[in-house]
């Protein structure tokens, strides 16, 4: 069956998909604006704490579940129940991430229209396309449309040719790219006048906020949407894996590949306003705190980009086409979740699923525009504040509590024969069964 199915080729390959589908506009958007308002390097550090300490164990749970069996969530998980009621349960969490992978691309993909959009400004304006101009960067229906049905077929375009010559071979080319637009644009930020007050705001904590329960909160938010978790894609992404590499290794290099770059963008961002701030552009609002949302990427960054003069053009375009890069790394795992299943469960074609699941997405996604008031709020809340930690946290309990023992054991031996003698195998089985779920439940009905 794995012939078939297909599979990374490499560690590389596999690095990359999996840090291209953590690394999105959580990273690089959703990141540096938590953390302007909640106070600055308190959050990063609690980000930092809680990334490491609760989304890392659940990660690995959801990897392992995938590398175990070799197939879809739904499958892969219903290959560790033995008996009627588990399969069920095990339906209900495989599907119910599957689900949640299309509902956060659905509001995704608007998002990483805007971010085109704004990438094309900056050419337009160079060729002296006023009107285009004016129309890419403000909000219309059309604009919307036009631009997330453009994004989904770049989607759908990758996922059609499968794991290998699509994930593997694109986040391969995106990646390394993104990481070097990161790190240029900080440099070039870093030469500006004001950005070092932007440093020292983004790196001196207020350990007196540490203990906010908003700020904590936000923070678990923040680090389960950055690792994509509760939505099955790292389950099938495991899935692809080869049993001969060492799962524990990997997933931790993923984890800290997610975490720089998030704290990487915070660099770029933060002392960029503050750069913003030196050119006479506002960037607290009324309140005292740091303007945060979408007022920051689509009004702050961009007036500074104008004020720059010439070069500000090639800066805007570099900054959104981070962007866009960012965003379709991630799209294309949070495609893979359902398609995967259709795919497997139904025997439909990968090309013909593809095309099928894009375009259902892609109508939610036009719900989610002509209604958007309504229903972008509530899509977001409903898949990234209430499902991913609940399916998360039901993803360890099926690992702790379900799946067998000597199974979960002899899985992270699997391509790591000297595992035992290290702290993973000491902690982690004991950790994921009782403190992680215990740890997200306490945090998510805190929030509530
Ligand atoms: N991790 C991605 C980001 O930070 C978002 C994502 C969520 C991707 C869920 C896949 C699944 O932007």
């Amino acid at each position: 069956m794995s012939a078939s199915r297909g599979g990374f080729s490499s560690r590389f390959g596999f690095i990359m998909a999996a840090a291209g589908s953590a690394v999105g506009l959580g990273n690089i958007w959703g990141f540096p604006t938590q953390t302007a308002s909640n106070g600055g390097a308190a959050f990063v550090l609690v980000y930092l704490v809680l990334a490491f300490c609760l989304a890392y164990p659940a990660f690995m749970a959801e990897l392992l579940i995938g590398r175990y069996g070799q197939a879809n969530a739904v499958t892969s998980m219903q290959k560790m129940s033995r008996n009627l009621w588990q399969k069920r349960f095990a339906f209900i969490v495989g599907f119910s991430g599957i689900i949640c992978a299309a509902l956060i691309l659905s509001f995704y993909g608007i998002l990483a229209g805007w971010m085109m959009s704004y990438a094309i400004e900056p050419v337009t304006t160079t060729l002296g396309f006023n009107e285009a101009s004016s129309w890419l960067t403000s909000q219309s229906i059309a604009r919307n449309l036009i631009f997330s049905a453009l994004f989904m077929m770049l989607t759908i375009s990758i996922i059609r040719r499968g794991v290998e010559d699509g994930i593997e071979k694109w986040s391969k080319r995106l990646m390394p790219m993104l990481i070097g637009l990161l790190i240029l644009l900080i440099i070039y930020v870093f030469t500006l006048d004001g950005s070092r007050e932007g440093f020292a705001a983004y790196l001196n904590p207020d350990i007196s906020r540490v203990f906010e329960p908003d700020l904590l909160i936000n923070a678990l938010g923040s680090a389960f949407f950055s690792l994509s978790l509760g939505t099955s894609v790292m389950v099938i992404y495991g899935s692809y894996i080869s049993k001969k590499e060492n799962l524990v290794t990997l997933g931790a290099q993923v984890t800290l590949i997610d975490v720089s770059i998030a704290f990487l963008a915070g660099l770029l961002i933060i002392p960029s306003m503050y750069v913003a701030q030196a050119q006479g552009v506002a960037i607290f609002s009324d309140d005292g705190s740091l303007i945060s949302g979408p007022n920051l990427v689509f009004e702050v960054l961009p007036t500074l980009f104008d004020g720059m003069g010439g070069i500000g053009l090639f800066v805007g375009f570099g900054f959104f086409v981070l962007m866009s890069i960012a965003a379709l790394t991630s799209s294309i795992s949070m495609l893979e979740g359902p398609v995967s299943f259709i795919v497997e469960r139904h025997n439909i074609e990968r090309k013909k699923a593809t095309t099928f699941v894009g375009l259902g997405i892609f109508i939610i996604s036009t719900l989610i525009i002509l209604n958007f008031d309504v229903l972008f709020g509530f899509v977001i809340s409903l898949s990234t504040v209430y499902g991913q930690p609940l399916i998360a946290m039901l993803c360890c309990i099926f690992v702790g509590w379900i799946w067998q023992r000597s199974d979960v054991l002899a899985e992270i031996k699997q391509g790591n024969d000297n595992v035992e003698h290290g702290l993973f195998w000491k902690i982690w089985p004991w950790y994921t069964k009782f403190i992680c779920p215990s740890a997200i439940a306490i945090v998510f009905f805190h929030s509530l």
